[in-house]
């Protein structure tokens, strides 16, 4: 037999043996009520998520390979957008985008001091690269029901230093968009999206992620689909393209993929800077960059996942409406999410925001003493978190709605891991709490 018959018929056992072991440790187990976990999320895969991992690792290419250029190639296609750079986190695609947009290779790009519109119901790595690159953000409040930025404020909210929108679409629920678009486009602001949450989101039924000039996305395995850790940077205006590229790697010039040498074609005829001419192209530095990357491993993962992305969609939106209806009941002690009718959701979780007469704390303990998992919008009201309180900072008006969030509101679970019984369990739960806890 030849070598590359035998290496193919060792690749198919190794295979099938994996899917046994899937079917042997990792199967469904049967729902308990109480000791069972209602989860707020969890990864949700099968033997062929196993299976693309083991085939990466047998490969061994290690960093960012074939399988990271078909997940990029993936996305692109299904934004619809002119690139797509793969990352090692959410968190990673944020510091991307404003680092690029304050790189001065990018024209009209961010200074020092120059501000950025965000809301004050934030995730703290959307924040935090506003800061960390110098800019000043300026916190707009959020309503409870949307979660996301007041868009009516935003206009209000800007002033001559104000050159960019950075927003989160909290939780799945998309932002305003038209408003946001018209208001930016109307004061040349830069726009960015924080898609973390919203995988498959829409607005006017148009993609979230693809209405600002970069968008991020999360492949935490609390997400829509993941990858371990990983993450994207989704790219729509071509002015930030190269840039962004560059900010990933190093900070480098050269544009070579991994292994490659001299796609240029001119890799000993550059003279940048003050380098002497001939300088190797792979080793000029345009940008202060990172290394951002993701390996070959996770990307497999990823490319796995993304076969599953409409049907984990469907399953998070059936999921929502359930609770939708189901919640209703509760109406006097609760707000629920209130969605534009231009938008549809791609939930990340089920936001409820607790009347000012329901003790919170006595909710979350009365559902987390049965497993039912919950979650706080994350930072709340992030100027109140002890990394925070002390940031440069100006705020928009009053954060009251903001505050109630970071008071009152919780979310819980609809990720496709969760059974019919698993959410009928914690509407009995939560039937019991109010008949008896109140
Ligand atoms: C809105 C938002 N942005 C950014 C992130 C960060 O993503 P990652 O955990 O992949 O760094 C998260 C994580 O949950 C998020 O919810």
């Amino acid at each position: 037999m030849s070598i590359e018959n035998e290496q193919k018929e060792l690749h198919d056992k190794i295979m099938k043996l994996t899917t046994e072991y899937y079917e042997l440790v990792h199967k469904k187990k049967e729902f308990v009520p109480g000791t069972t976990k209602v989860a707020y999320s969890g990864r949700v895969f099968d033997d062929e998520e196993l299976r693309y991992g083991v085939d990466s690792v047998l490969q061994y290419w290690l960093t960012a390979g074939p399988y990271a250029f078909e997940f990029e190639l993936t996305m692109r296609k299904y934004f619809a957008s002119r690139d797509c750079l793969i990352v090692n986190s959410g968190s990673s695609a944020n510091l991307v985008m404003i680092s690029t947009l304050c790189s001065p290779n990018v024209r009209d790009h961010l200074k020092p001091g120059d501000e950025v519109i965000t809301p004050a119901v934030t995730f703290p790595t959307t924040l935090t690269p506003i800061v960390q690159n110098g800019l000043v953000p300026v916190f707009v409040d959020c309503k409870p029901g949307e979660y996301n930025i007041d868009v009516t404020e935003i206009e209000a909210a800007i002033s001559e230093k104000t050159r960019c929108i950075f927003m989160p679409h909290t939780v799945g629920i998309p932002d305003n968009m038209d408003v946001i678009m018209d208001v930016a486009k109307r004061h040349k602001l830069w726009v960015l999206e924080d898609g973390c949450d919203a995988l498959g989101a829409t607005w006017g039924g148009k993609l979230c992620g693809t209405f600002g000039d970069m968008s991020s996305i999360s492949f935490y395995p609390a997400h829509h689909i993941t990858m371990g850790e990983g993450g994207m940077v989704v790219i729509n205006s071509a002015k930030v393209k190269k840039t962004a590229l560059s900010i990933r790697d190093w900070g480098r010039d050269c544009w070579c993929d991994p292994g490659k040498s001299n796609t240029c074609n001119q890799r000993f005829d550059w003279q940048l800077g003050d380098l002497p001419y001939g300088y190797d192209h792979k080793y000029i530095y345009s940008n202060l960059g990172y290394n951002l990357k993701v390996t070959d491993i996770q990307a497999a993962l990823g490319c796995a996942q993304f076969k599953k992305l409409p049907a984990f969609i469907e399953a998070r939106r059936n999921n929502a409406d359930f609770y939708l209806k189901n919640l209703k009941q509760f109406e006097e002690h609760m707000i629920l999410p209130q969605i534009h009718e231009k938008a549809n959701p791609s939930w990340f979780g089920f936001p409820i925001t607790l009347k000012d007469h329901v003790d919170r704390l006595k909710f979350i303990q009365w559902l987390e003493d049965v497993n039912i998992e919950t979650r706080l919008v994350f930072g709340g009201n992030i100027l109140k978190q002890p990394g925070f309180q002390h940031i440069p900072r100006r705020v928009h008006k009053e954060l009251t709605g903001t505050d109630t969030i970071m008071n009152q509101t919780l979310f819980i679970g609809v990720y496709p891991g969760l059974t019919k019984p698993m959410l009928e369990f914690v509407i009995e739960r939560m039937d019991q709490f109010f008949k008896t806890q109140m």
